[in-house]
């Protein structure tokens, strides 16, 4: 459920016509609903009510604004981070340290100092080799941090193949029939906690079974362990929950996914964390763009040209994603046609033979579901610039991230004295 809604013919966010952001703040912009990312926090929460003290870690990587973070924040969430600059997001959302977990294959050793000296909750740990070097780190900076391993379950997400992580050949994690030896000769380091272990599959998954079978690989793994005398004390089960892009789309709910996971994790007496990212921030956010005009095809239907592009929401062109694309002041009539941005090249499109409201030049239009891996995936390829963010709360907006031009970036460039 979000809140963008048709008022009176038009499609608002909140309390604010879509129409009234266009004009102030013009096109194409995010715009993000507070409410809703507020009520997917609460929803979540309550959905894992029978776990005790669940961490909920909000995957930056999926949305990380400032204001996005600070509404988070205010919900008691944490952060799941993945690189220096996601933490100083984090930080300075004012998310509590020891509610932050470091997830990522390459972690830096600038990363992890940085991490250990603010104070971080717990490194996810993606190979041996990464916990020796942080051990090490670790010692010679007077700090023993609390770390879980990251295990690899072999399990199909049977999801998109680029965002699959749980599957042997993935790099992520260690292989989960070598996680028990690893996890006990990381144990020994001086410079670390083992307390955990830790696992993600893949994302957008529309079925709770490869998340079920990988959990309860994990559940073997921690007793395994146990019975040859490591200490388990923590487990964090990732993301990955799945959002509806399409009307017709069933996905889990997350009160089926609460309710698995007390039932699977039932006896592992551990601290669980949770790291959603698209369940909380998806369908909290549109990306509202302007038709510059509609062409003619040579022999089907129109091409209607936003002013958004590839650059500014890479998802369809990346995965081949569906994002619903709706008049922000629909007339009640229908067309089809190929909705493309004006990058060059065809990858530059959003939807072939799209069945969508009447749309001429000038008009404005959304593609829904874009609060999560929308902003943050952005370019400036073709030299645009990166598109401004907005957060709606009720009747007021605000924007959260300034619009930044092709010339702001080219001031970041110099061309060297010895080429004249
Ligand atoms: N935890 C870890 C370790 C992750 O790698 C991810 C996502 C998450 C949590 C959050 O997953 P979520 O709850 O959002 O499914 N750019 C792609 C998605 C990439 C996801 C990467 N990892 C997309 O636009 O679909």
């Amino acid at each position: 459920m979000d809140h963008f809604t048709l008022r009176d013919g038009v499609l608002y966010a909140e309390d604010v016509p879509l129409s009234e952001i266009a004009e102030a703040v013009g096109t194409p912009v995010y715009v993000y609903s507070r409410a809703t990312l507020e009520r997917h926090a609460q929803v979540f929460r309550a959905a894992l009510s029978d776990l005790k003290d669940p961490l909920l870690a909000f995957a930056v990587k999926a949305n990380p604004n400032l204001a996005v973070l600070k509404v988070l924040q205010k919900q008691g969430y944490g952060a799941d981070v993945v690189s220096a600059g996601e933490l100083t997001r984090a930080l300075a959302a004012g998310m509590d340290p020891q509610k932050v977990v470091f997830s990522g294959v390459g972690k830096t050793h600038d990363e992890m100092l940085y991490a250990m000296e603010k104070g971080i909750g717990q490194f996810n740990l993606e190979s041996e080799e990464e916990g020796y070097e942080l051990s090490l780190l670790a010692q010679r900076h007077g700090h023993r941090v609390a770390c879980a391993l990251r295990v690899n379950p072999d399990v199909d997400a049977r999801t998109h193949e680029k965002i699959s992580t749980g599957k042997s050949e993935n790099k992520f994690g260690v292989p989960i029939d070598r996680a028990a030896a690893i996890y006990a000769a990381l144990s020994d380091e001086p410079g670390l906690e083992m307390r955990g272990i830790a696992v993600h599959i893949g994302s957008q998954l529309s079925s709770l079974e490869p998340l079920e079978s990988a959990f309860e690989k994990l559940g073997a793994l921690i007793r395994e362990m146990r019975e040859g005398g490591l200490s388990v004390t923590h487990a964090d089960l990732g993301g990955g929950l799945g959002v509806p892009y399409k009307a017709d789309d069933v996905m889990p709910s997350p009160a089926e996914y609460g309710a698995m996971v007390a039932r699977i994790t039932n006896d592992w007496d551990v601290r669980l964390a949770f790291e959603p990212g698209r369940l909380i921030a998806g369908n909290a956010g549109i990306l509202l763009t302007r038709v510059i005009r509609a062409k003619r095809s040579s022999n089907g239907p129109p091409f209607v040209v936003v002013d958004a592009a590839m650059n500014d929401l890479m998802r369809p062109a990346m995965y081949g994603a569906w994002h619903d694309f709706n008049a922000v002041v629909p007339t009640g009539e229908r067309m089809t046609a190929h909705i493309v941005g004006p990058i060059c090249e065809t990858g530059d499109t959003f939807a072939m033979d799209r069945e969508t409201d009447a749309l001429g030049a000038g008009d404005l239009a959304v593609f829904r579901t874009a609060g999560a891996y929308g902003a943050t995936m952005a370019s400036s390829y073709n030299s645009r610039g990166f598109v401004p963010e907005v957060l709606v709360d009720g009747d007021k907006f605000a924007v959260v991230a300034d619009r930044i031009s092709p010339s702001a970036i080219m001031d970041a460039e110099r061309v060297p004295d010895w080429l004249g």
